[in-house]
């Protein structure tokens, strides 16, 4: 049978985990023997490594693999932006399918990237790219294709997950907590892509273009991490029956716009009511909801990063395009390859619609939650709930739960609340589903 011979860029957490499997002896499928590695290209040749690979395997220069004859596709596991792009592009280029688990690159110049692979009649996959392990860009791209999607939630960042189930259950401290996510490989080189939302942000936009099939701008997506997240949120969350999460959302806006598809997209930390099946993913691992017709509702759910989930899904990438390669076809399989059919934008973030959380610190006098209450209905802002939780000296905190309103609306009656004589700080504000 002929080989597919691969060159991988990058040999650390996800490097080391394709090469674990591509050399495991377990009883996995033949085709696997199959695929063989030509080289593998680090920063530092020199390093000491955890896994003895032979000499003649390693180099420091990406570019010769991509200039290699030998080499069928090209993994990219290294990680950043520019050059990793450069790598993408020239692979491509010189009629090499490529498999990357490059979020950053794929939400900023996914565009450039499927439109050159589809030039050179080549493929670029990116399973590994979205929630680690969990197959979710094979099934938007074939196994969910009969459908018309309708709306994705999800956590899809395992290091933010991890560090608020931690803060949740044990208490634990949100730098320590970071730390340990970067010792076990989940968080990015540059942890504040995932604390700051910034990762799970690149992730929504991959999606989105997936499943919606139009370009989106990427920069416009309303992004906030978990950095400002208090240990007294998450417990009020608890008592008012609400777990937080970061969560990534996008879904079709009735919004209209002449022929363009309106989605209204963001990612936010987030009440979920404990009953919702998301509010129990835990730790590192992810899971995404989709709703489409004429399937319904499916949740894929399963560890959102780590060195052998993120194997997992870029060693299928390989096997799918090596069995591709065998079919020896001229032409391009149009549901493993990628290009866009529909005009999409995403609203405004005035526009964006959704349910708030607010906690204010005021003074504790009569009246003060009616005047709360009273901002909130001037500017047709619903409340569906709210509670005086905690109250020291003549300080208290009052917790306001609104229906689904419009971000104008609510920002609006924010800026008013806070200008009250008895207001001291609006402390946080949080979405909710
Ligand atoms: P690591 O930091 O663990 O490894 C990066 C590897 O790339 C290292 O081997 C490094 O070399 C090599 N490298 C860096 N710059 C260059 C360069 N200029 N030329 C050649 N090699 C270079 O990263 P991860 O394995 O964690 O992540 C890799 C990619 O996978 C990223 O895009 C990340 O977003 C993505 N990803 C990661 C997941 C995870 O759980 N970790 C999950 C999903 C996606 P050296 O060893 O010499 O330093
Ligand atoms: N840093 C990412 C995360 C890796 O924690 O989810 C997986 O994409």
């Amino acid at each position: 049978m002929q080989k597919c011979k691969i060159g991988i860029i990058g040999f650390g957490t996800v490097g080391k985990g394709i090469y674990r499997i591509l050399n495991s002896q377990s009883s996995i499928h033949p085709i696997l023997k199959e695929i063989e590695i030509v080289g593998i290209a680090v920063k530092n040749i020199n390093k000491k490594r955890d896994i003895e690979l032979e000499n003649n395997l390693l180099t420091n220069n990406p570019f010769k693999l991509i200039d290699d004859p030998n080499i069928d596709v090209i993994v990219e596991v290294m990680g950043g932006i520019d050059i990793a792009k450069d790598i993408i592009l020239k692979s491509l280029k010189a009629g090499k399918s490529v498999v990357t688990a490059n979020k950053a690159v794929i939400a900023r110049f996914g565009t450039e990237i499927y439109t050159t692979a589809t030039k050179y009649g080549v493929y670029v996959l990116t399973e590994a790219a979205v929630c680690g392990g969990i197959p979710i860009i094979e099934p938007l791209k074939r196994s969910l294709r009969s459908n018309q999607i309708n709306k994705m939630v999800g956590i899809i960042n395992g290091t933010t997950n991890f560090i608020l189930t931690k803060m949740t259950k044990e208490k634990a401290d949100y730098k320590e907590t970071l730390k340990l996510a970067q010792k076990l490989g989940f968080a990015e080189f540059d942890p504040t892509a995932d604390v700051e939302g910034h990762d799970a942000a690149d992730k929504i936009s991959i999606l989105t273009e997936l499943a919606f099939g139009g370009k989106i701008n990427r920069d416009s997506i309303s992004t906030e991490g978990i950095n400002q997240i208090n240990i007294k949120d998450i417990e009020y969350a608890n008592k008012l029956g609400f777990e937080i999460k970061l969560l990534a959302f996008s879904e079709r806006s009735d919004i209209n716009s002449n022929d363009s598809l309106s989605l209204n997209i963001w990612v936010g930390p987030s009440l979920i009511p404990k009953s919702h099946p998301l509010a129990a993913v835990e730790g590192v691992n992810n899971a995404i909801l989709i709703e489409a017709n004429p399937l319904g509702e499916i949740m894929l759910y399963g560890p959102g990063a780590g060195s052998g989930p993120t194997a997992s899904s870029v060693v299928s990438d390989i096997l799918n395009l090596h069995a591709s390669l065998l079919k020896n076809s001229s032409s391009i399989d149009p549901l493993l390859s990628f290009n866009f059919w529909k005009d999409c934008h995403v609203i405004d973030f005035n526009q964006i619609s959704k349910k708030n959380y607010l906690r204010i610190i005021c003074l504790d006098t009569p009246g003060v939650i009616g005047k709360i209450g009273d901002l909130f209905g001037n500017n047709d802002v619903s409340i569906e709930s709210i509670v005086q939780l905690d109250a020291s000296e003549n300080k208290a905190e009052i917790v306001v739960i609104t229906h689904e309103v419009t971000n104008g609306k609510f920002e609006k009656s924010k800026k008013e609340i806070s200008v009250l004589s008895e207001v001291e700080l609006i402390a946080s504000q949080l979405s909710c589903i």
